[in-house]
């Protein structure tokens, strides 16, 4: 993770990753609700993968993690196989909402295209349960673009939704 995140600085942020505290921020969430199934809409290289993955050793989970672009897909899988971690994370190759889910999920992190993630919303929200958590990243720097998901997550009573202010803004939503 301290190699990534120096070639994440290094780089100009080329692979659009979050940044440390953001990650810190989303172990914390997994580890302290003892969140054990992980999806990720969006792997890149896998940087926030390397997030959930450790919050998912401490919880005994697994993640699953949905990336469009080949290369990028490519490079996750390189990075993971370092970590050690490719026995409890999963990648899936396609396009969201068209890849099927494996497994029912406590935890999804949207990263991916901004103006699809209604659509995740509503495609995987059928796999996840109460008490189940949904972090949505860009909510202050893609504002416009998110704007029908912020409407969506912030006027439904199945959600409690809250908007927190670190990296490129991150609305938080539970399930109640
Ligand atoms: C912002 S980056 C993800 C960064 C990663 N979560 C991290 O912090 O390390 C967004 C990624 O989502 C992928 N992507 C965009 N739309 C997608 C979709 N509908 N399904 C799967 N992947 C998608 C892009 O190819 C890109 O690699």
């Amino acid at each position: 993770m301290r190699r990534m995140e120096k070639n994440r600085q290094e780089s100009g942020n080329k692979y659009w990753t979050i940044d440390e505290k953001t990650g810190e921020f989303l172990y914390n969430l997994i580890v302290e609700n003892d969140y054990k199934k992980v999806l990720e809409i969006g792997t890149s290289i896998g940087y926030s993968g390397l997030w959930f993955a450790s919050a998912l050793r401490k919880t005994n989970g697994k993640l699953y993690t949905v990336e469009s672009n080949d290369e990028r897909y490519d490079i996750a899988r390189e990075n993971f196989s370092k970590a050690d971690v490719l026995d409890i994370v999963q990648q899936l190759k396609g396009h969201a909402p068209d890849v099927p889910i494996p497994d029912m999920i406590d935890f999804m992190f949207l990263d991916a295209t901004k103006f699809e993630y209604k659509y995740y919303l509503s495609t995987y929200l059928f796999h996840m349960k109460k008490g189940g958590m949904i972090v949505a990243d860009n909510a202050i720097s893609h504002a416009d673009a998110m704007k029908v998901y912020k409407d969506m997550v912030m006027n439904s009573d199945q959600l409690e939704t809250k908007l927190v202010e670190l990296g490129t803004g991150l609305l938080v939503s539970k399930i109640i």
